[in-house]
């Protein structure tokens, strides 16, 4: 088949459908490859570099409308390029069905088929070929580089000679795929970083990721957040009223919000209001993602970025992934590949629109001169939800009391016990065994006790200077049995020797184990 790339007609789009690797993988699939000229310019790639890859490239969009079966952009099209589909062609790109109804009728009235890269449904086998995954990605990165350049302060905390500076707070709203990656990008930059989203099955994956998830003190019924498709559903007022309640009290402390939300197919939930930006503290920035839906924040402006009376910088781009542009048409152009290589399955690389196929389905608006948007549900389940995660019960000072007695109580009666047991059998010995045998007994019995209560009350986190500690005690064994021997009895030999051999097993094994615990820490 024959697939080309025009250039992108949007104004400021600097992404495309195709790279020079895309191009070559695709070759390798049997496919003929064109561009137009200049389509890769804004995103990093020549005309020459598209040519080394053997790619044709073409003076005209209209020559390359004319002359390929399969085209591949970004940009859903515009009226001008959708009049130059015809019927035995397939349009690839971002279309947006639901907010483009004229656009699935002008394509329809063509004939041509239509794949909606948006329309890819989230399930397992669609993961390399979810595009709206791949852009949310790029823009959750760039959300958080965003903000840090409107941001007067560092992200990690710093101890200086000029100062202490305190770590930035950012506070991420909803936990998706974008929310998910400025949730790694802010963290791996070393802000303290909490995280919200309306599926508290996300809790595990936040803080796997090293940030706090806000949980709620309310219990949403039935629709907390219940997958469909890989999305959530919309709460409730209760649950919406305390979640605005929560992002209140924490306005006043936080420096960076980035607002992710979304339900598809509504306009994005506004989270964030008006009263909570005029308690946060100047110089503090809000990047609304969800801006091109309306927004999160109540005071988002679509593809703008203003500073509010009280100095905080609130950024509505629309274009994060086209800021970007190399990354992200590196990574659609991938996806466009997997895409080709599903609609093309067999040798002869002829293009077998497969309605069958949930995933090529589910991505179709328009074929054969029929709209077939909305698709009917994927035969498969979505990406399986996890599992949410119990919640742990915040307990009152009282009951946290009651619980710590509770514990004491039975550590104690315990130990007690044990000792009742030890005093027993130690009178037992001592009745049949010699005065000067019972002395050092009593002292073995007792150092086993003291050392056992030692080590097992210390926590993980201090064994290592523990293992000190047992490096000191060993070298005082060692001590104690070079003493004895020269004492004269086989037997006194015996045990210092075997005292030695032991003692000298926990200091070099201490040894080896602390030179390769500090080899982890240490840079190739
Ligand atoms: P997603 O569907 O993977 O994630 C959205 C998350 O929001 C879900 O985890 C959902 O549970 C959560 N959510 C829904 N309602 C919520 C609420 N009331 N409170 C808290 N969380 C809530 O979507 P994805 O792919 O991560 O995209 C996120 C947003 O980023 C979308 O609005 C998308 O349009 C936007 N986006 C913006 C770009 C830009 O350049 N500005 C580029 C790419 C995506």
């Amino acid at each position: 088949m024959k697939i080309g790339t025009p250039k992108e007609v949007f104004e400021g789009e600097a992404r495309v459908a195709m790279t020079p690797d895309s191009a070559l993988q695709l070759q390798k699939l049997g496919h003929e490859c064109f561009v137009e000229t200049g389509a890769g310019e804004k995103a990093g790639f020549t005309d020459a570099a598209y040519e080394k890859a053997g790619v044709t490239v073409l003076p005209t969009a209209e020559a390359l409308w004319s002359e390929v079966d399969v085209i591949a952009k970004v940009r859903p099209p515009s009226d001008a390029e959708a009049g130059m589909l015809t019927a035995d062609k397939t349009l690839i790109s971002f279309f947006y069905p639901a907010s483009n109804e004229a656009l699935m009728e002008l394509c329809k009235s063509k004939g041509a088929s239509v794949i909606a890269m948006d329309m890819v449904p989230r399930i397992s086998r669609a993961q390399k070929m979810d595009a709206l995954s791949s852009m949310a990605n790029i823009a959750g990165y760039r959300a958080v580089i965003e903000a840090g350049n409107n941001f007067g302060r560092f992200f990690t905390g710093q101890v200086t000679a000029a100062g202490k500076v305190p770590p930035a707070k950012v506070l991420i709203v909803g936990a998706g795929v974008a929310g998910l990656a400025a949730i790694g990008t802010s963290t791996s930059l070393g802000a303290i970083t909490y995280a919200f989203d309306v599926r508290p099955e996300v809790a595990e994956q936040i803080e796997s990721m090293g940030a706090e998830f806000v949980y709620l003190d309310f219990e949403e019924k039935a629709a907390d957040g219940a997958a469909t498709g890989g999305y959530a559903a919309p709460s409730s007022p209760e649950f919406q009223a305390k979640q605005l309640e929560k992002f209140r009290e924490l306005a006043p402390d936080i420096d960076i919000v980035i607002t992710t939300a979304l339900i598809p197919n509504r306009p994005a939930p506004v989270l964030w209001t008006k009263d909570m930006v005029e308690m946060m503290k100047p110089g503090s920035v809000i990047v609304d993602l969800a801006a091109e839906r309306g927004g999160n924040c109540e005071l988002t402006v679509p593809d703008e970025k203003l500073v509010t009376e009280n100095g905080v910088t609130i950024v509505g781009y629309t274009d994060f992934p086209s800021r970007m542009a190399t990354q992200s048409s590196t990574l659609y152009s991938t996806n466009i590949r997997h895409m080709m290589t599903d609609l093309t399955p067999g040798k002869d690389g002829v293009v077998n629109h497969n309605m069958e196929d949930d995933v090529i389905r589910g991505a179709t608006v328009a074929h054969k001169g029929e709209i077939t948007w909305p698709p009917p549900p994927p035969k498969v389940a979505a990406i399986a939800a996890q599992k949410p995660k119990e919640k742990p019960k915040e307990l009152t000072a009282e009951e946290k009391r009651a619980a710590e007695v509770a514990a004491f109580k039975k550590q104690t009666r315990s130990q007690v016990t044990l000792l009742a047991v030890g005093a027993v059998i130690l009178l037992a010995i001592g009745l049949v065994a010699p005065a000067s045998f019972m002395q050092h007994f009593i002292v073995f019995v007792l150092s086993v006790f003291i050392g056992f209560q030692v080590i097992w009350n210390v926590s993980h986190s201090l064994h290592t200077p523990l293992m000190a500690v047992t490096n000191a005690i060993s070298s005082i064994i060692i001590l104690g049995a070079l003493m004895q021997i020269g004492s004269g009895s086989f037997l006194v030999i015996l045990l210092a020797a075997l005292s030695v051999f032991m003692a000298g097993i926990n200091i070099f094994g201490g040894f080896l184990v602390t030179r390769r615990m500090l080899a982890m820490f240490q840079k190739s």
